[in-house]
């Protein structure tokens, strides 16, 4: 058969209501034109993340049930720890709450001033976690994982001669581990083959670098390998995955995503010396370390959930959903990021909008286009998001100006992208009638969360 359908029937339905244009454009108003800002009865179509957003599965709700909710060596635990092991093969395993718990205890335990820290491109809590740390995140991404134009098939992969040419410059000593994030959300959900991954842990390895994996979507990387990777098309998900935590010598994770869970996260390495400061810093912050802030029925869930992730019929659907709605795009002749990503369309507003200059935010232009328009949420991930200054405190705009437009997991049927569709095609058929936008209040980190616009 052609036809790429759900694995998986709908056994409880969640209803929302599309409220009216004129009312939309008043919420929007009132949110000081921040989408983050909005009640999310507000939002149709919530494509502002695909973190925390995913259905369960009957397994799942199930397995929720089991919860063993002791301080210490639970039953559920063992699962987690078990299941963990398993795809990852590391020896240390900790639950944290979610993705930036690890980050931020990696970034306190093992990151000093002047540190530099390379990634493909780092996620915008990555980067802060590191900066307030007082290292520099540096990105280092293959050139054609700049171009929305360019088809390769691993536009996530590390540049290993800017990687090289990096550490050189600062010197290996303020290197303490390097990063490789998969799939590379923040580069347009693009991912990194098995060859690269390999290629980063050989050159590390000759400087004596530990190599960390930023693995909220591994299993998505691990669908991507199979498909377009030579020499994977015989491998199962989970054997593909294996490999990649082979090389690797800690990771962090958000359950949230390919832990197909609402909530959770993890941290696993190697290096006893690492696992007994992440261990301390974590009793500190998070919890005891067999529950790192997540209650049992949270690490029964994810037990269940991340086995589901690699699932192929899964991913072969998922992946069927996010293609159908950029190959309607392209149609249309919209301009998308290109090929398909893994979680989310990726919309360059650049080109969507030339009118608006890269300082007033053409992203915003478009996020704040289609919620008025149709009351769907998507995500500036431009100048806003990735905003950084000069030396003299002048702001720059970023290289790419994209809107994600991320796909919660099981969520959305193929009508919701229907609809989508037709909202984005209105706000194409009149997109010289747009203007941009100014900020007039944020904050110093991670500003797009909260900072208030005004149209210019
Ligand atoms: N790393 C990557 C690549 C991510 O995409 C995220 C979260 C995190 C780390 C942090 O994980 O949210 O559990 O603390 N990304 C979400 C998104 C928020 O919308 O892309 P977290």
């Amino acid at each position: 058969m052609k036809t790429i359908i759900e694995p998986f029937r709908i056994k409880m339905t969640e209803p929302f209501r599309i409220i009216s244009q004129d009312e939309r454009v008043e919420k929007l108003d009132k949110a000081h034109q921040n989408v983050f800002l909005l009640d999310a009865e507000d939002v149709a179509i919530d494509l502002l993340t695909d973190s925390g957003t995913g259905a369960m599965s009957t397994d799942q709700w199930a397995a929720l049930m089991l919860g063993d909710e002791s301080y210490a060596g639970s039953r559920s635990w063992k699962k987690f720890e078990a299941t963990v092991r398993e795809i990852t093969g590391m020896k240390h395993i900790f639950p944290v709450h979610q993705g930036r718990a690890a980050e931020s205890l990696l970034s306190l335990t093992q990151v000093k001033p002047g540190d530099v820290i390379p990634n493909n491109s780092h996620f915008d809590t990555t980067r802060a976690n590191l900066q307030y740390a007082g290292a520099q995140p540096v990105d280092l991404v293959v050139d054609e994982g700049l171009d929305p134009e360019d088809e390769s098939p691993f536009k996530g992969n590390m540049d290993l001669e800017k990687l090289d040419q990096c550490i050189k410059e600062h010197g290996k000593e303020r290197v303490p581990f390097a990063m490789i994030t998969v799939t590379n959300n923040t580069g347009g959900g693009q991912p990194v083959s098995m060859g690269n991954i390999k290629a980063v842990k050989r050159l590390l390895d000759h400087y004596g670098i530990p190599l960390v994996i930023d693995a909220c979507r591994f299993a998505e990387n691990s669908y991507f390998i199979h498909e377009r990777e030579k020499g994977y098309a015989g491998k199962s998900l989970i054997q593909i995955a294996e490999e990649m935590f082979s090389y690797a010598d800690a990771a962090t994770m958000s359950l949230k995503k390919d832990g197909l869970a609402n909530i959770g996260g993890f941290f696993v390495c190697n290096d006893p010396d690492w696992a007994e400061a992440f261990k301390n810093a974590l009793i500190l912050r998070e919890g005891f370390p067999t529950y790192g802030g997540l209650a049992g029925r949270d690490l029964e869930v994810v037990a269940v959930g991340l086995m589901e992730a690699l699932e192929y019929d899964y991913q072969q659907y998922r992946h069927a959903t996010v293609e159908y709605l950029l190959n309607k795009m392209i149609e249309t002749g919209i301009p998308v990021m290109k090929p398909a990503g893994g979680h989310a369309v990726f919309m360059d507003a650049k080109s969507f909008f030339p009118q608006i200059e890269p300082l007033n935010y053409p992203g915003i232009a478009l996020v704040n286009a289609m919620y008025e328009e149709g009351g769907i949420r998507a995500v500036e991930l431009g100048s806003v998001m990735f905003g950084h200054r000069d030396e003299h405190g002048n702001e720059l705009p970023t290289n790419l100006e994209l809107v994600r437009l991320a796909f919660p997991r099981r969520v959305y049927t193929q009508s919701h992208f229907d609809y989508v569709l037709e909202v984005i095609k209105q706000v194409w058929e009149k997109r010289d009638t747009y203007g941009g936008y100014r900020i007039t209040k944020q904050p110093k980190l991670l500003r797009h969360f909260s900072c208030w616009f005004e149209k210019v």
